[in-house]
């Protein structure tokens, strides 16, 4: 009896003093590396994670508190549970007195009430400095009930469903670790957002769904977007107006529209895209894999400093695109041409990409002859066709206003 208690009390005491251990090396752990966190958890604002209430305020009154939390040391963290938390929409606006961490663990759904649908955005983050998304959790945009409302192919009036999540005016911003399904339109958009890195996300809505896009970036500078799989119904990633230094690499894109810079040259202002690199991605089954795509008329634009590099093709429609006549919708939006300049294109490399064509047409780079695109470095390339045309052998080439030079070997030849 005496010994056993004595174990227990030996037993007892090892186990305090290696707490304490572990305390003394926490703290210290914390002090020297990590920064502090400080939780504010939506459940303790009220949310409740039934499917059904709406979460809006409750998310509102956590970041709020997060957001003029002062803290010296480190993060402030809301966090969302894991559960299933409907939210109508919402809009966390900054600045914010520290960083905000959102560690976001459950689902959150948007609604499936067409009453609730046609606003720009679902989930919105305005003007925060330093904004981490993560926690493994996903967004569910619930589209399938929205699809049905988007007219915007025949009507030019159409009022347009909400990205899934927005960010604008965003700088030094993370998300990571986060899945999209079902967006009623965009799933992630960013407009004026300054550094910001996007990597680990899985983005997916069926291929038939209408404007899907999975990113698109506008006005905005060092964005990097890496190790992702993206599926939708429209472009993995659409770089509009403004885009400077993207970044874009290992990204599985399949379906969709591929990997777009434009649509330039739709607005009455001078538009331009400049230093997009994206490397050691994937295309499966898509439409498109690397496309510049402008209007045929528009004010004076650039598209400058593109590399596409690194990139394997499988059975996609239209490889390496130029497109400087693209016009998607119906004729109502050419009534009054612009008629004031045109988008010029000039350094774009497209090297090292193979893989496999289901369209004869596999280099297809047609540019404006107004402003013939300059300085295009072609090399490296071998993509066979896998159309079902059986008495098609090979993929060949079009190219029409194009100036600059091929290296390597070439399948399709002939395009410089
Ligand atoms: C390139 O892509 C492959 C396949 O997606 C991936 O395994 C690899 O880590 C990527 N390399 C880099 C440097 O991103
Ligand atoms: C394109 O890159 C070159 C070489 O790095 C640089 O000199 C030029 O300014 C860039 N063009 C634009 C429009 O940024």
């Amino acid at each position: 009896m005496a010994s056993f208690l004595s174990f227990v009390v030996l037993a007892g005491g090892l186990f305090f003093l290696s707490l304490h251990m572990f305390a003394v090396s926490a703290q210290f752990y914390v002090e020297s590396s990590s920064p502090a966190k400080k939780i504010f958890n939506v459940l303790s604002s009220g949310a409740n994670p039934d499917g059904k209430t709406d979460n809006s305020e409750a998310f509102k009154k956590a970041f709020y508190a997060a957001c003029q939390w002062i803290n010296l040391k480190g993060q402030n963290v809301v966090l969302i549970p894991s559960g299933n938390f409907m939210v109508n929409h919402v809009s966390f606006v900054g600045p914010c007195k520290s960083p905000i961490v959102f560690s976001l663990q459950g689902v959150l759904k948007a609604p499936s009430n067409p009453a609730l649908f046609f606003s720009d955005t679902w989930i919105g983050f305005r003007y925060i400095n330093g904004l981490v998304i993560e926690g493994g959790g996903t967004i569910d945009g619930q589209g399938a009930f929205a699809w049905p409302y988007n007219d915007c192919k025949r009507n030019p009036k159409c009022k347009t469903l909400p990205a899934s999540l927005r960010f604008d005016f965003v700088n030094n911003g993370k998300l990571q670790n986060l899945r999209s399904i079902n967006s009623k339109n965009v799933h992630l958009t960013l407009f004026a957002c300054h550094n910001f890195d996007i990597t680990n996300v899985k983005l997916t809505a069926p291929n038939d769904s209408p404007n899907t896009d999975g990113i698109k970036i506008g006005a905005s500078t060092n964005i990097k977007i890496s190790h992702s799989i993206i599926g939708t119904g429209d472009d993995c990633i659409a770089m509009i107006s403004g885009s400077e230094n993207i970044d874009i690499f290992d990204v599985l894109c399949g379906p969709g529209h591929g990997i777009s810079i434009g649509s330039l040259g739709n607005n009455i202002e001078k538009e331009f895209v400049k230093g997009i690199n994206v490397r050691n991605c994937t295309f499966i089954s898509t439409q498109n894999g690397v496309r510049i795509k402008t209007r045929p008329s528009s004010f004076p634009s650039f598209v400058s400093n593109v590399s596409f590099s690194g990139i394997t093709m499988k059975d996609v429609n239209n490889p390496l695109i130029i497109d400087q006549q693209y016009s998607p919708n119906a004729e109502w939006f050419y009534q009054e041409k612009l008629n004031a300049g045109g988008v010029m294109i000039n350094n774009v490399k497209f090297e090292d990409i193979r893989g496999t064509s289901t369209s004869e047409i596999a280099i297809k780079l047609h540019c404006s002859a107004e402003f013939p695109c300059q300085n295009v470095k072609l090399g490296n390339i071998n993509l066979a066709y896998t159309g079902s045309t059986r008495n098609i052998k090979q993929t060949t080439s079009s190219c029409v206003n194009v100036k600059g030079q091929p290296f390597g070997r070439i399948q399709p030849p002939g395009c410089l």
